[in-house]
């Protein structure tokens, strides 16, 4: 095998990069960019791997969640807020389901590049390039908006920057504190249409937030209860963008990318022989790999030796996307290699991207049923293959928005276009994802009876 280096992966074939017409100007923004401070510093990125680790042995699990694009327009203190606190909420829930930490990561502060299945977008017969993410062109429908253009990439980078700065101040400051999530969970209880299923485990947990202050912990006296550590991803597609951002650790001298803790690798750029797989397997972080319904376990088996020859614990998480009802039938042959071969993989869910549909009037959207019904069979294949069932990983938002169907106050086919946000794939709004959160947490306990019994 070829010598990693930083740039070995412009040697190997690429797909999804935007063609920039201006090369001049992309080589200075990158010099530019190269420039600029680290977003994470490598000590931060191997805490996270360790916790990811734990999730791997079945001690600790994933939340992996946030935008399936982030985009300049949506750019607010408030949105930001709001998806930490959802993520929180949900985190709360599942802690108290799976009996373990759960490690919380934000699709945060970097998900600005989207790989597209066409190149082009055709509209009244005007044929256009397709827009890839705010971090390369613009969604308007202009010939001028798609040209791909490289300043998006500093401006992505400073947005990134802004982001996470308020998330780590939200997490150190308070508002990740235990009870006062476990309050807003009390009032989702409250004002839900299903309150009568879910008030039966938001009473187990004021019991217990109840028990411990009593017994002298509370977020007054106790930094484990009123802080808390969230870590950010994003897609590895836009290389440019990472490249510059990749920097040698003083301390190792290992290589980490440093404009997230967490990258991954999509469903349509993990080639064995590409540039995306190229690229992540130097750099030093914990990496994604999507696994589609069609992806053979010769495949994976060769992604996980490229990316992790050395079989470290928490480097490898496999984010498995097959559809509700692919599941059952394609994931076990995955698991069984494997398992077979003593690879350490993480095995997370996400329920999103295998249940897209377009619906009657032309909104892309997900069925919330269909969610669930892929997490529940996600969690059915590791309990027969006696494996862990390691995390989680939704596109959502804290936001109001009708994008996906269903939930228990319902979205219909027909109100998608009232609050319709996304730049890019339909996302559960905060009640949906929250009533997810309760109804898995349920599943997670269930799991964990069985595995203690
Ligand atoms: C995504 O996570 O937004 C995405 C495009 O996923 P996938 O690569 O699994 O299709
Ligand atoms: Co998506």
């Amino acid at each position: 095998m070829n010598q990693w280096q930083i740039d070995s992966w412009r040697d190997m074939p690429v797909v999804q990069l935007p063609e920039y017409p201006d090369k001049q100007h992309l080589q200075q923004v990158e010099q530019n960019l190269g420039k600029l401070p680290p977003l994470v510093f490598a000590g931060e990125v191997r805490e996270l791997k360790s916790r990811l680790a734990e999730a791997t042995r079945g001690d600790a699990f994933l939340l992996q969640g946030g935008d399936c694009a982030e985009s300049f327009l949506e750019f607010s203190a408030d949105n930001i807020r709001d998806t930490f606190k959802v993520l929180m909420q949900m985190a709360v829930v599942l802690t108290f389901g799976a009996s373990c930490p759960v490690i919380k990561v934000g699709r945060m502060a970097g998900q600005f590049a989207k790989p597209r299945t066409t190149g082009t977008e055709t509209i009244d017969g005007i044929e256009l390039p397709i827009y890839r993410g705010d971090i390369i062109n613009g969604t308007e429908f202009t010939a001028e908006s798609r040209i791909p253009d490289p300043e998006r990439m500093l401006k992505a980078y400073n947005q990134a920057s802004s982001t996470l700065n308020l998330l780590r101040a939200f997490a150190q400051g308070g508002l990740g504190s235990l009870e006062k999530v476990h309050a807003w969970n009390l009032d989702f209880v409250a004002n839900s249409p299903q309150t009568a299923q879910y008030s039966n485990l938001a009473d187990r947990i004021d019991e217990t937030l109840n028990f411990m202050k009593a017994c002298g912990i509370s977020s007054e006296h106790s930094r484990v209860i009123n802080e808390t550590n969230f870590y950010t991803s994003h897609e590895a597609l836009l290389l440019p963008y990472e490249q510059a951002l990749t920097r040698r650790d003083s301390l190792t001298g290992d290589w980490y990318d440093c404009s997230a803790h967490m990258l991954w690798v999509g469903d349509r750029t993990r080639q064995v022989d590409g540039a995306h797989v190229e690229y992540v397997r130097g750099i030093h972080n914990p990496i994604g790999v999507k696994a589609g319904p069609t992806m053979p376990e010769e495949d994976l088996l060769r992604l996980i030796d490229l990316i992790n020859p050395e079989n470290e614990a928490g480097r490898m998480n496999v984010i498995v996307r097959m559809g509700a009802d692919q599941v059952e039938q394609n994931l076990p042959k995955l698991i069984r290699a494997v398992e077979r071969e003593g690879k350490n993989v993480l095995w997370s869910c996400d329920p999103m991207h295998g249940n897209t549909y377009k619906a009657s009037n032309g909104y892309k959207t997900r069925e919330v049923s269909n969610v669930l019904k892929e997490v529940k069979q996600f969690f059915a294949v590791h309990q027969a293959e006696g494996t862990h069932a390691g995390g989680v990983h939704f596109e959502m938002t804290g936001q109001n928005v009708t994008e996906c169907v269903g939930g228990s106050k319902p979205v219909t086919e027909a109100a998608l276009g009232n609050r319709y946000h996304t730049h890019c794939d339909p996302r559960l709004n905060a009640d949906q994802a929250l009533e997810l959160a309760f109804m898995i947490s349920d599943t997670l306990k269930e799991c964990r009876r069985l595995k203690d019994s």
